[in-house]
């Protein structure tokens, strides 16, 4: 995950902006870089690998730039290089840039077409020659840069400085964290709070589509065309809970980051609206040989695989078996070289998932969606899509699954689209919702305080039930797991249609249960007479829904819950959102220690 700061004031910029991306050192990184302005010229420093390499190159140069931008970079559009590190630059403008350009290649043409030159593999570098452009016919930086965002599609988060201007930083916020600190005589701008906290607690931040120009005795911040001021704040936050980003567990940040680790996951496998995997070799005779899939983890991993089950079968066409690492590891499995294995782990080294993948890994073709690069799974196979979740801490898995359900969406998108069975425009709708994803999931988050208020009326309850229909029924069993977890409290996740065999013997006035319930037209009024069921037997329900019908669900639900409706396929990840914030607010007021739950571990490398 990507790393941002800048700084205009009375101490040496180079200092404070090393000092600053150190502090983002735990996001993962592979390369970094500074942009520093002096007497009217822009000096690029950039380095491959880690930070160390980078202060190497100022060895024998300390400069005395009061203005500046640096960045880390974790590669995912174009390889970690030098040539691709941040800041990239053209003509008078340098720029950093935290995000995904969707629409890069287009914009590329266009400005090839002008005469633009370009070193770098990345999308960045177009924002640059964009900037460039803008100011060249005759527009101030800071109307160039409105102009060059009203161009781009996608997320962002960019810091430019322009030589002409040397006493400005223009900032630009879409769907990705920006943050600007001040104390007298300096101003500073981070993607994180930890980076600018050795320096000033007085922040304010940045919200969508502002565009902002950060001079040494004024912020100027305009939203649309109109100027706006956002709320100043104090950051009172200690060494641990800087870590914690500010928040009180480990779990709730990393809630919080899947807006940001959605983007990640998406970022450089989006070009000209067909999905591209550029770090796998799969040729499309493979994506076209594949007759069978079979996926492997354990825990939330395996959830992830079970909604992956629908994606593969539904857009790839191909039939797919979900099993438990510990389970298809010691069974008897026919399989062909035309089988791919797909084992999912965070972690890349729960031992069952391992073992399992050794089992058959010289009979079948191999794939493992991983979050940590480097890790015993991402050895044991031939591809590796990463997830970029960055680090998870809390053992309660979060952002590790929604970016599981998100890359492997994508790859399901990709097999469909290499084996011709989804066609270009079915592509381009599909890839267009995964791009509304961020934005969705950060809307399904300002919901926490509701959620709070629903976690008070039931923490005390000893048994829950979750029950969901299709994709969604994952979802149910992924909401109880998350809860028995960290609250432990006895949780089960049902298919709705399940219950009338037998669990409904269960449920009374002190069951409370939780249903996903999607718009979709057949499954939403077979789950509802699923509640009326439930309800007959004087059972709680707590809805989660992303349907319109809020009156007809609240005819039987004594909650409802209510995200954003992006496409069908996507539900099962904006579902979970109310789903972690219930569980971790259940076991906030029982008093558990969420982020460490009793007898678990966060990596499970034993048998
Ligand atoms: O690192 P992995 O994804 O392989 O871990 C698998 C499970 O141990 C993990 O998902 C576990 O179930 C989590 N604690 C759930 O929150």
């Amino acid at each position: 995950m990507c790393g941002i700061v800048g700084y205009i004031g009375e101490n040496k910029a180079q200092e404070v902006i090393l000092s600053g991306l150190q502090k983002l050192e735990y996001r993962g990184y592979d390369s970094a870089g500074i942009a520093l302005l002096e007497n009217g010229e822009i000096t690029v420093t950039r380095a491959q690998g880690k930070l160390e390499e980078l202060k190497k190159k100022f060895t024998n140069t300390k400069s005395k730039a009061s203005l500046g931008i640096g960045h880390t970079r974790w590669a995912t559009h174009g390889r970690p290089s030098e040539t691709n590190a941040h800041p990239h630059s053209a003509g008078r403008v340098s720029l950093i840039h935290n995000g995904i350009i969707e629409n890069y290649l287009e914009l590329k043409e266009e400005l090839e077409k002008l005469g633009c030159e370009f070193k770098s593999e990345t999308d960045t570098e177009i924002a640059a020659h964009l900037l460039n452009q803008e100011i060249k016919n005759g527009l101030e930086p800071f109307e160039a840069l409105k102009a060059t965002c009203k161009k781009v599609r996608g997320s962002y988060a960019f810091l430019a400085i322009d030589k002409e201007n040397p006493d400005r930083i223009l900032v630009a916020k879409n769907s990705t964290p920006i943050v600007i600190g001040f104390s007298e005589n300096q101003k500073f701008i981070a993607s994180d709070i930890p980076a600018i906290l050795n320096y000033t607690k007085e922040v304010l931040i940045l919200e969508d589509g502002d565009i902002a120009e950060i001079m040494l005795d004024s912020i100027k911040v305009e939203n649309d065309g109109v100027l706006v001021t956002r709320k100043t704040q104090t950051i009172n936050w200690d060494p641990v809970t800087a870590q914690k980003g500010g928040y009180k567990h480990f779990m709730l940040k990393e809630i919080y980051d899947q807006v940001e680790a959605s983007v990640d996951t998406v970022r450089g496998r989006i070009k000209n609206s067909k999905v591209v995997f550029s770090n796998i070799d799969f040729s499309v005779e493979e994506a076209k040989s594949i007759d069978r899939i079979i996926m492997i983890a354990c825990g939330t991993a395996w959830h992830a695989c079970l909604v992956a089950k629908y994606y593969f079968e539904t857009l790839a066409g191909i039939p797919c078996e979900v099993d438990y690492s510990s389970e298809f590891r010691y069974r008897d499995k026919p399989v062909s070289k035309n089988t791919l294995l797909i084992p999912v782990s965070q972690s890349g080294e729960t031992l069952d998932t391992l073992a399992a993948t050794e089992s058959i890994s010289k009979l079948v073709k191999t794939l493992a969606i991983c979050n940590v690069l480097g890790s015993s799974l991402s050895r044991k196979v031939e591809n590796v899509i990463y997830t970029q979740a960055g680090p998870e801490i809390s053992v309660a898995s979060t952002k590790a699954f929604t970016t599981q359900l998100e890359a492997l969406y994508m790859f399901a998108l990709f097999l469909g689209q290499e084996r011709g069975i989804l066609n270009k425009s079915t592509i381009h709708e599909k890839v267009n919702a995964v791009i509304k994803l961020p934005a969705a999931i950060a809307e399904a988050l300002k919901d926490e305080e509701a959620i709070k208020k629903t976690a008070k009326l039931f923490y005390q309850s000893q048994d829950f039930f979750y029950i969901g229909r299709g994709i969604c029924f994952p979802i149910a069993l992924e909401g109880a797991l998350k809860l028995k977890e960290i609250s432990y409290i006895h949780a089960e996740g049902y298919p709705a249609g399940e219950l009338k065999h037998g669990p409904l013997a269960l449920i009374d006035e002190d069951v409370p249960v939780v249903v996903i319930l999607q718009k979709s037209d057949v499954l939403f009024e077979k789950t509802l007479s699923n509640l009326k069921e439930v309800e007959a037997r004087g059972g709680k329900i707590i809805a989660i829904t992303d349907s319109p019908k809020i009156d007809l669900i609240s005819s039987v639900a004594s909650v409802v819950h209510s995200v954003p409706f992006i496409s069908g396929d996507l539900s099962p990840i904006l579902m979970t959102v109310p789903l972690q914030l219930l569980a971790y607010y259940i076991a906030v007021f029982n008093g558990t220690d969420v982020d460490l739950p009793r007898n678990l571990a966060k990596s499970v490398t034993v048998e």
